[in-house]
């Protein structure tokens, strides 16, 4: 079994207690990329993502709409998949925390963890905050006259004081210091340097896991204790296990498991690195291949969230241009791992008339309707070397980005490609030449790599553009040499984008 071709992208589980906008978008889009990057070049790969049902903060979204919490998750995750769908997400399973086979899986976790002594009664107080479901320390909240406020929501903090179950994971202290010191594990690297000095300042300290039924009854009952629901972070960490049928066939879950590439916003590192490595450690579960961690999409300066009431919709997004796919562009190009990114209508706009409009889409156009106009839409291979050795670089820099997960570098060397072969035609007016054969096929040839660089990022768009050319688009990573098709039946001049009206 050659566990290098298995790859396995997984999303936060997200909270359904309103739609997703493009925050949430940002995440799931991206990996749908990087899941279908791998899947054109041939390997297997599973995407998960799902929806995070349980908790305080579901619990009392739904008693605020008078419902019950079932019926107002299977409402509002039914919502959530239907987003991803006209996103087109092609995930290969929805998951949520109400499944049966996630429940079994966490209690078998429980009573498995509990076995081996992880699991102890304890007392624990400190300020929570339902948003986030967390408990914040000293160090990490925020004073607004004499109250404790979440420095996420902006609102205040509750105290709260009672007898629980905790987990220990202190005694993993140094094994997750040396994966976030020596590994390559958390990408970019300035983020698990961030956890590490923080659990070498603070150090590593047990969580309470449990919370009594008679306050958060929504959630898992402890297999051991039914007086006690499951700390909902647990509960989702173990939607990556249960995803890959971790009780169900261990063989596929570690082939899986071993190409397994977790996407995350900055917001949930603490839980994805401290916390489930520790958990992971204690199943005996190495950590996973990659955990990419991207920064915030902003507004005005402020992370895009319901709770700061400034969001962009993705219906709107996607009414603005037309297409759903351009959603998924936009995100892909904008992306950014270290920094936050400012997003604006100013910036869609400019971000689809420079590079789709007027670099790609112009280019697919004119290069076919010359194919038609001048040889008949039938192109020979007869490849012009010369311009080839300029982009070949820009093409293999496009996929070593890919390969790296760096998406949006990946997408910036391939527009180079069609902005530089828009250039090649302008100098070679091949409506001039008496026989343009040769410009003709070199210029599809660099469509053809641009549009499968770009097929991760637009499936549909792109598909239907290589159609119109006459090409099938293969799972290898061999079609991405130019020279490879011997001949173009161009049948067609995709008009891909539209101006905005
Ligand atoms: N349910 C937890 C995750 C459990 S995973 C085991 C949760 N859910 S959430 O609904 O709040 O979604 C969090 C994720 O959404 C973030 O980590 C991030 O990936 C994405 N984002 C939400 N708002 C965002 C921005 N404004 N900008 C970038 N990403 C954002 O936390």
């Amino acid at each position: 079994m050659n566990r290098n071709r298995y790859v396995y992208v997984t999303t936060p589980i997200y909270y359904p207690n309103d739609k997703p906008h493009l925050g949430h978008a940002y995440t799931t889009i991206l990996a749908d990329i990087i899941a279908r990057w791998f899947y054109l070049q041939g390997y297997n790969t599973f995407l998960l993502t799902g929806t995070d049902e349980h908790g305080l903060k579901l619990q009392r979204e739904a008693e605020k709409r008078g419902k019950d919490p079932k019926t107002f998750v299977d409402e509002m995750s039914s919502i959530f998949r239907s987003y991803w769908d006209v996103l087109g997400i092609g995930y290969n399973r929805f998951i949520r925390t109400t499944d049966k086979d996630h429940e079994e899986l966490v209690k078998y976790v429980l009573n498995k963890l509990l076995e081996k002594g992880y699991i102890y009664r304890g007392r624990y107080s400190g300020w929570y905050c339902s948003g986030c479901e967390k408990f914040y320390s000293e160090k990490e909240y925020i004073i607004e006259n004499n109250t404790p406020i979440c420095p996420i929501h902006k609102r205040p903090l509750e105290f709260i004081e009672e007898d629980t179950y905790f987990l220990r994971i202190s005694e993993f202290r140094d094994y997750v210091l040396k994966i976030l010191k020596e590994g390559d594990v958390v990408y970019p690297k300035q983020y698990a340097i961030e956890i590490a000095s923080k659990i070498e300042l603070e150090g590593l300290q047990d969580i309470s896991i449990a919370r009594p039924k008679s306050r958060v009854y929504w959630g898992i009952e402890l297999p051991f204790d039914p007086n006690y629901t499951l700390y909902v972070w647990i509960d989702a960490l173990l939607n990556y296990l249960t995803g890959i049928g971790y009780l169900k066939n261990i063989e596929e879950f570690t082939n899986y498991w071993s190409g397994a590439i977790q996407l995350i916003g900055k917001d949930i590192l603490w839980f994805h690195t401290a916390i489930w490595f520790s958990i992971l450690a204690m199943l005996g579960i190495p950590p996973p291949r990659k955990l990419l961690v991207h920064a915030y999409l902003t507004v005005k300066g402020h992370k895009m969230g319901k709770s700061l009431g400034n969001v962009i919709s993705i219906e709107d997004t996607i009414k603005r241009y037309g297409n759903p796919e351009v959603v998924r562009f936009i995100i892909a190009r904008i992306a950014n791992y270290d920094k936050d990114t400012e997003v604006s209508w100013e910036i869609y706009d400019s971000i689809y008339n420079n590079d789709l409009l007027n670099n790609y889409g112009n280019l697919v156009r004119r290069v076919a309707v010359l194919a038609k106009r001048y040889i008949n839409g039938n192109v020979e291979r007869d490849l012009d070397e010369q311009f080839v050795r300029d982009i070949d670089e820009l093409k293999n820099k496009a996929i070593e980005n890919y390969n790296n997960l760096n998406i949006s570098e990946a997408i910036k060397y391939t527009l180079d490609i069609a902005h530089n072969t828009n250039s090649y035609l302008n100098r070679r007016e091949p409506w001039k030449e008496a026989n343009p054969m040769k410009t003709i096929y070199t210029a599809l040839e660099a469509i053809r790599i641009t549009s499968l660089l770009l097929q991760p990022v637009m499936p549909n768009t792109i598909k239907t553009i290589l159609n119109m050319l006459g090409v099938e688009i293969e799972r290898n990573i061999k079609q991405f040499n130019f020279g490879y098709i011997e001949k173009y039946k161009v049948v067609e001049a995709p008009l891909p984008f539209r101006k905005i009206s």
